[in-house]
């Protein structure tokens, strides 16, 4: 089963290629995402390093001047999907992008790159790619904590990742919608409407991305004006965990220069850490920063600290009783979104589904931190869900059942580099 399964995913990566970088589903999703790519990488590091190197060296030939590295590259005009090139209207080189960002794990992938071989070639790699990525946590840094919380926030749901998420309902019920020009979406053409955003939803994200058009994306002009600012704690911890490992490759690579800039990164990120603290719920959550409100949900960010290398004893015990308590209402972990909260949906995009990438995430920190039964949970769930229900984009956490793309590159990838039973058998 397993064998086959490993066979499928490359088979999957190989189908998704489009030759140096990997869209993530045919139809869906044609072009390169940010963070899809990355997660590829970490697939394709599993028997083509050079073929890894590639998708992330690709995936930068996108970084805007300002640092900031598009959340989708649009290396030619796909009409299957929509909001395209001719929608963002930005003025991206050497191809059109998008105007947002998502969430910055690629430094965290590089020095698993690095560390995969001692070549000089695989160091040389390493280094040409540090500056874009100091440039990039920088561009975080600078331009999306405007309030000095050690915290970073998104402009638009679709920075998050995490696309229709309950916790930004809040937040987007301030957008006004009255201008928005009349569109058609494709998304729903290729997969069902019950698994994708609702339209009142779509109408807000499409409301937000004028507001950046007319802004020329101008980073600091787009923060300013934006009617959706919310810091995020999945982007926060993200962007901390990648900053302690950018540190290790500058001291891998004797870049001695760049460390006190990147710890000062890293200190004011573990101070911000108590702004996204919910008492009452007893985790981490989303702050609007427009109205100080704060997210009502535990999601599955919250189970990112360890991962982030954040959080005393107290914070690690209730995120503990957490995953316990949604481990008993949910078949498999780990839902998106709290079971238990009136915005949960199991097969509504980010509204409760697993996504096996996030799963990865969160069973590393467990591992690291030396957790590893609930680790080993989630990488086992994960294994059965993709064995019940092949590469899905993601998995209700009630079934087991499949929603979303089908072939999706970074279930795919993910199954390679952790869930698949046959890496157990090869360490034994
Ligand atoms: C989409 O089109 O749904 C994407 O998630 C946006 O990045």
């Amino acid at each position: 089963m397993s064998a086959t399964l490993d066979a499928q995913a490359h088979a999957i990566l190989k189908e998704n290629d489009e030759g140096g970088y990997t869209i993530p589903t045919k139809g869906l999703y044609p072009y390169q995402w940010n963070w899809d790519s990355v997660f590829v990488a970490i697939g394709f590091a599993t028997f083509d390093l050079n073929r890894a190197w590639l998708e992330i060296e690709n995936l930068f030939e996108g970084q805007w001047d300002d640092g900031m590295v598009p959340h989708i590259i649009f290396r030619k005009n796909d009409p299957s999907y929509f909001p395209g090139p001719s929608v963002w209207q930005t003025k991206a080189e050497p191809f059109p992008t998008s105007g947002i960002s998502q969430p910055p794990v690629a430094a965290t992938a590089v020095r698993d790159l690095l560390e995969a071989s001692s070549s000089a070639d695989n160091a040389e790699r390493a280094r040409k790619i540090f500056p874009k990525l100091m440039a990039w946590h920088r561009w975080w840094l600078s331009y999306r904590d405007p309030q000095n919380t050690g915290t970073a926030a998104i402009v638009h749901p679709w920075e998050s990742g995490r696309d229709n998420l309950p916790d930004w309902d809040e937040p987007i019920s301030h957008v006004d919608t009255s201008n928005v020009p009349e569109y058609t979406r494709k998304d729903t053409t290729h997969v069902d409407p019950e698994m994708r955003p609702q339209k009142e939803d779509y109408d807000r994200y499409m409301a937000i991305l004028c507001v950046g058009r007319d802004c020329g994306w101008d980073a600091a002009e787009v923060v300013a004006k934006t009617p959706f600012l919310v810091a995020d704690p999945a982007i926060t911890m993200i962007l901390l965990r990648a900053n302690r490992d950018l540190l290790v490759i500058a001291e891998k690579l004797g870049l001695n220069d760049q460390k006190a800039e990147i710890e000062a990164w890293i200190a004011r990120q573990e101070k911000g850490m108590s702004f996204l603290w919910n008492d009452e719920i007893k985790a981490y959550v989303t702050v609007n920063l427009r109205t100080g409100v704060k997210g009502t949900g535990v999601s599955s960010a919250s189970f990112l600290a360890p991962y982030a290398g954040v959080g005393e004893k107290d914070v690690i015990a209730s995120m503990q009783a957490h995953f316990d308590r949604i481990a008993e209402k949910a078949t498999y972990m780990v839902p998106s979104y709290d079971p238990e909260h009136p915005g949960f949906e199991h097969r509504r995009y980010w509204r409760g589904p697993i996504w096996a990438v996030v799963n990865y995430m969160i069973a590393r920190g467990l591992t690291e931190t030396g957790d590893h039964i609930r680790s080993e949970k989630v990488r086992a769930d994960t294994a059965k869900i993709i064995e019940q229900s092949g590469f899905a984009e993601y998995f209700s956490p009630i079934d087991g059942t499949g929603a979303g793309g089908k072939a999706f590159s970074w279930t795919a990838a993910v199954w390679l580099a952790w869930a698949t039973p046959t890496l157990e058998a090869k360490a034994a």
